[in-house]
């Protein structure tokens, strides 16, 4: 029986980790931040000061990065980098690292290896698009920008972190820009992917939208492979 697995697309804010990471948990997958891969590359090229602007600069220091992840945990080259991925400055630069595809090539091989054999859900930009174009099932979360931007301010508070609200929805009105009109692995809706707006809804809401997806994904896919599924 091949794995289950879900694809959670969509913009900056939108909600995605926050609940592929609880639905993991509750249906007993992998949960796998493809999001925090791109920032462990951006916080390397910002640590190590180095341009993007020169492919050799890429070239050169693309295999000298090194991603481990487990459960929570975000390791750079072995250095437990969880919270400096977050940070204002690497969210600044993430969506200019993302968009080289070298880098990208890099990180949708590193995402097919980590998923390999396993029922999991995947948060991005690209994943049912390119990563998993035969997910079992493909949801695209949207939100306005100015909620998103609230979400962030949030985060942000919880994190102890102080930012402008107008920096944050700037930020995010920016890389939803760069990231959906890259070349690469654009932002996109896949064709047969569901949307679900999430303005206005609590966490619980949107847990429980997708969750309905999620019971109906894995009869039609116990179907498939000639199994029972309970809902
Ligand atoms: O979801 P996030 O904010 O942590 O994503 C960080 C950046 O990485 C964002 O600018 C888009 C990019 N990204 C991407 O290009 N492809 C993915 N599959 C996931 C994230």
């Amino acid at each position: 029986m091949r794995n289950f697995i879900v694809a959670i697309d969509g913009p900056a804010g939108s909600g995605k980790s926050t609940v592929a990471k609880i639905l993991a948990k509750k249906y007993s997958m992998t949960y796998l931040d493809t999001g925090a891969m791109y920032r462990m590359c951006a916080l390397y090229f910002l640590e190590n000061n180095i341009s993007l602007n020169k492919q050799e600069n890429i070239d050169k220091h693309l295999p000298l990065i090194n991603i481990d992840i487990d459960k929570d945990s975000f390791y750079l080259n072995g250095k437990d980098v969880s919270k400096e991925i977050r940070t204002p400055e690497v969210t600044a630069l993430v969506s200019y690292v993302a968009k080289i595809k070298e880098v990208r090539e890099k990180m949708v091989e590193l995402q097919r290896k980590i998923s390999f054999g396993k029922d999991v859900i995947l948060d991005g930009r690209d994943i049912g698009t390119v990563v998993f174009p035969n997910a079992d099932l493909k949801i695209f979360l949207v939100a306005s920008p100015e909620e998103r931007a609230r979400r962030r301010m949030k985060d942000y508070e919880e994190k102890g972190i102080k930012e402008e609200y107008n920096k944050v929805l700037a930020g995010i009105l920016e890389r939803d820009f760069i990231d959906s009109t890259r070349k690469e692995g654009p932002l996109k809706k896949a064709e047969d992917a569901v949307e679900i707006n999430t303005d206005g809804d609590t966490i619980e809401e949107t847990v429980a939208k997708l969750g309905v997806f999620i019971g109906v994904a894995r009869q039609q896919k116990a179907k498939r492979d000639g199994e029972k599924y309970d809902i």
